[in-house]
């Protein structure tokens, strides 16, 4: 069996990392990978939003599973396009059709559709060019914060809240006069929800699903969640404050009623689905819907799966997923995320990474890494996740942090706290 597992980050490398642990005879390649995938795969140059070059690869090399990690290609419609090609016919994708992909692509879609079923969110509008003077008034009436997102895709830069109403206002106009492109045409603009946020993770095959492990990631820059918005600087699974309790009310008001939702809508869902979700007062809100797994979220749920991935994943393209089993370890896994200086901002590449082959006891995910001259080098802004298992949330830190102070290159930079906030949390 020939897997071909698209992206090139620590998401990626974590996804391969576990299926390399099948105990089928599984061949994996990554398209374009890293040096980190190149460990446990074969990495293939190939741009994931290149369609044709895809398509020559899945031929080239008998693939018949495409395993798809980030966003862009799913939105982009990479599963209509290798489902409709009848030289690629039997070739399964896992990650959405482009429909699928809208929870993510269009937050005034995924607004709408669980308006329409009945899941719970912050209430919204939302707003174009022509209805600015609405969304004004709109503004007006709500209080703030104001929270305002850019409809499609931005790479994370899409979401602006603001305290101040005149600012609110000329961030507005210039949001939808173009500056997210395309994407800010059309704005929502939403309740602020006070609470604390996680992030739930499923698998399915468009009938049923499974519940992959919670996660917390950090997103801002500066410890104590201060500064710029990253892609992540570190990730724990399991969620301290996640109890039972929560997350049945996540499986009954949110888990259930999208799966049902996608079905009603006919779209024939087949991937991650990953929950943004707010816990407020115990009740959780979807803050956002996306339509893969998370990074560094990736990195703390695969080792905290017991079971063999690819079951699950064939259990997807066989549409029996509901006979299928996931064992989850009670283990705590936490990631800390290695970054290049300046970083979210502009950062210089091609540093020398040293000590990486020193790490003993914590799993070395590449993100932003490079092979130059023989040499492992940065070549991104996240670097490498550096992952660690225990039996307590501590024990996994002390390890991840141990093993991040072996690890040097220049200008390298990450979070100190990863965890601490949930350390004294009452559940
Ligand atoms: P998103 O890209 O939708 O995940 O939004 C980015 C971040 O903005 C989220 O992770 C939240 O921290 C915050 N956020 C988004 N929507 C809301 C909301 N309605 N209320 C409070 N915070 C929000
Ligand atoms: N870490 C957040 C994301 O993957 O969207």
């Amino acid at each position: 069996m020939n897997i071909l597992i698209l992206g090139s980050g620590g998401r990626e490398h974590a996804i391969t990392w576990k299926l390399a642990q099948s105990s089928r005879p599984l061949k994996l390649f990554v398209a374009p990978g890293n040096p980190g995938t190149a460990g446990v795969a074969t990495n293939l140059p190939v741009d994931p939003l290149d369609f044709e070059r895809v398509r020559e690869v899945i031929l080239a090399n008998s693939i018949s599973m495409v395993v798809v990690g980030p966003e862009v290609p799913l939105a982009e419609g990479i599963a209509d396009f290798i489902m409709s090609d009848s030289a690629l016919a039997g070739v399964e994708v896992i990650g959405p059709c482009r429909a699928g992909a809208m929870l993510e692509g269009s937050k005034d879609f995924a607004k709408g559709f669980m308006k329409r079923h009945g899941i719970p969110t912050a209430a919204y509008e939302t707003f174009t060019p022509g209805t600015f003077n609405d969304a004004v008034s709109f503004m007006r009436r709500m209080k703030p914060p104001y929270v305002l997102k850019a409809d499609g895709l931005a790479a994370g830069k899409g979401v602006l809240i603001i305290n101040d109403f005149d600012e609110a206002v000329s961030e507005l106009r210039e949001m939808l006069g173009g500056r997210f492109g395309t994407a800010g045409s059309k704005v929502v603009i939403e309740e602020y929800l006070r609470g604390i946020e996680m992030s739930a993770f499923v698998i399915t095959d468009g009938i049923s699903y499974r519940i992959l492990p919670e996660a917390k990631d950090y997103k801002r820059i500066g410890e104590g969640d201060t500064g710029k918005n990253t892609g992540g600087m570190g990730a724990v699974s399991p969620v301290p404050f996640a109890s039972p309790s929560f997350l049945e009310k996540v499986e009954a008001r949110i888990i259930k009623p999208t799966i049902e939702g996608l079905k009603l809508e006919g779209i024939d869902y087949r991937g991650f689905i990953f929950f943004g979700l707010m816990n407020t007062g115990g009740d959780p809100y979807v803050i956002e819907y996306n339509a893969r797994l998370g990074d560094p979220e990736t990195e703390v749920i695969m080792p905290r799966i017991g079971s063999d991935l690819y079951d699950l994943l064939e259990g997807v393209a066989q549409r029996d997923l509901a006979s299928r089993r996931i064992e989850i370890l009670p283990d705590t896994a936490v990631t800390v995320m290695m970054v290049s200086g300046g970083y979210p901002d502009s950062y210089g590449k091609g540093f020398p990474v040293s000590g990486v082959e020193n790490v003993t006891e914590s799993i070395i995910f590449h993100a932003g890494t490079t092979m130059k001259d023989g040499r492992l080098v940065t070549s991104g802004g996240r670097v490498i996740a550096v992952t660690s298992l225990g039996p307590a949330m501590q024990e996994a830190l002390d390890k991840s942090y141990s093993s991040v102070r072996k690890i040097s290159f220049n200008g390298m930079n990450y979070r100190k706290d990863i965890g601490s906030d949930l350390k004294n949390r009452i559940v």
